[in-house]
C-alpha cells in the first residue's frame, strides 16, 4: 500500500484520538500518504476524506470523542453505498483503510475488503464485546468512570443506609457491569451472560443489612433491563426503596486512561505495519500482551466468551 485512509464508526470511545494519531503518524513515517474520512461510512459514501499531516492529529492524545466525528450510516449498509465508498477512495488511490470502531463498523470493513479495499479492523468500543482482543480502545476508561460514580454513591448510600441500583452500558454485553463491579465491590452483578433470580437478589440485600452491611450495591448493565425495572421488583420483595441511578453517555466521555492511550497507539501502529506487510480484512487485537490478527470474517462471526471466573471471584468477594 502507498496510500491509506483512517475512519472511526459507531459510538466513539475515549481512545480513538490516540489510534487515530496513531495510524496517521505511523503511516507517515513509513513514507505513506495519511488521508482522514470525517463522519465516518457517511465521509466514504459523501467523498469527505482529506489528507493528514504531522500535525493534523497534534494536542488530541487526551481527549475524548473523536476529532473524526462518528455515524452510524444506513445508506452504507447498501451495496450500492459499500460500492460508491470502494469507489470514492480507489479514484484518490487509496487502497489501505484503517477503521476505528465496534461489530458494526467491524463488518463494513469486511464489505470493503470484499470489495478490494485492503481493510484492519481496530476494537473501538467502551463495551469490550469484540471477541479475539482482551481489550478494546475506551473499555478501561468507561469502567474507571463507573467505579468513580460507585465511589460517590457509597459515601450518600452508607449515611443513609440505602441501597443503589446503578445501571451501566453494555448493549449486548455485561463486561463493563463485571469489571466495574468487581472493582468496585458491588454485591451483585447482573448481565446479559448469566441467568439470575430476582427474589435471590432480593434476599441477599435483605441478609446483608441483617449482617451489617451500611450499604448495598447492585449493578446492572443495560443489556439485561432497565435498572429502575429490578427496583420495582426489589420494593415488592422486600419493601426496600433502592435509589437507581443510570449513568448514561456519562461513560463515553473524558479523557482515556494512560491503559487506552497505550492499547490505541500499539494497535494503530500494528495496523499500519501489517497493511505494509500486506495483510488485509484483518481486526487487531491484544491477547496476553501479544498483538494479534484474526480474520474479519472470523471477529464478526464469533461471539466474545464472559469470563465466568472474575465474576464468580466478584460473588465471592462481596459477601
Ligand atoms: O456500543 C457502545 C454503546 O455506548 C453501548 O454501550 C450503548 O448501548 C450504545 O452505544 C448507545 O448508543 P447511542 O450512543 O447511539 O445511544
Amino acid at each position: 500500500v502507498k496510500k491509506i485512509a483512517v475512519l472511526t464508526s459507531g459510538g466513539d470511545s475515549q481512545g480513538m484520538n490516540a489510534a487515530v494519531r496513531a495510524v496517521v503518524r505511523s503511516g507517515l513515517f513509513h513514507g505513506l500518504e495519511v488521508f482522514a474520512v470525517q463522519r465516518g461510512y457517511a465521509g466514504l459514501i459523501n467523498d469527505d476524506i482529506r489528507p493528514m499531516d504531522l500535525r493534523s492529529v497534534g494536542d488530541i492524545i487526551q481527549r475524548g470523542g473523536t476529532i473524526l466525528q462518528t455515524a452510524r450510516c444506513k445508506e452504507f449498509m447498501t451495496p450500492e453505498g459499500q460500492q460508491i465508498a470502494a469507489d470514492n477512495l480507489r479514484k484518490r488511490g487509496i487502497d489501505g483503510l484503517v477503521v476505528i470502531g465496534g461489530d458494526g463498523s467491524y463488518q463494513g470493513a469486511n464489505k470493503l475488503n470484499k470489495l478490494g479495499i485492503k481493510t484492519m479492523g481496530l476494537p473501538g468500543t467502551i463495551d469490550n464485546d469484540i471477541p479475539f482482543t482482551d481489550f478494546t480502545i475506551g473499555f478501561d476508561t468507561a469502567v474507571s468512570i463507573v467505579v468513580d460514580a460507585i465511589n460517590k454513591l457509597r459515601d450518600t448510600m452508607s449515611s443513609h443506609e440505602r441501597s443503589s441500583i446503578v445501571e451501566v452500558m453494555g448493549r449486548h454485553c455485561g463486561e463493563i457491569a463485571l469489571y466495574a463491579g468487581l472493582a468496585s465491590g458491588a454485591e451483585t452483578i447482573l448481565v446479559p451472560e448469566v441467568p439470575f433470580d430476582l427474589t435471590e437478589v432480593s434476599q441477599r440485600m435483605v441478609d446483608n443489612f441483617n449482617l451489617g452491611k451500611r450499604h448495598s450495591i447492585i449493578l446492572v448493565a443495560e443489556g439485561v433491563c432497565k435498572g429502575e425495572d429490578i427496583a420495582t421488583e426489589i420494593t415488592k420483595n422486600t419493601g426496600i426503596e433502592p435509589r437507581v441511578t443510570v449513568l448514561g453517555h456519562i461513560q463515553r466521555g473524558g479523557t482515556p486512561t494512560h491503559n487506552d492511550r497505550i492499547l490505541a497507539s500499539s494497535l494503530g501502529d500494528f495496523a499500519v505495519r501489517k497493511l505494509i506487510e500486506g495483510e488485509s480484512g484483518k481486526g487487531c487485537g491484544i491477547i496476553k500482551g501479544e498483538l494479534v490478527l484474526t480474520d474479519i470474517d472470523k471477529v464478526v462471526n464469533t461471539k466474545r466468551g464472559f469470563n465466568m471466573e472474575l465474576y464468580e471471584l466478584a460473588k465471592r468477594l462481596s459477601q
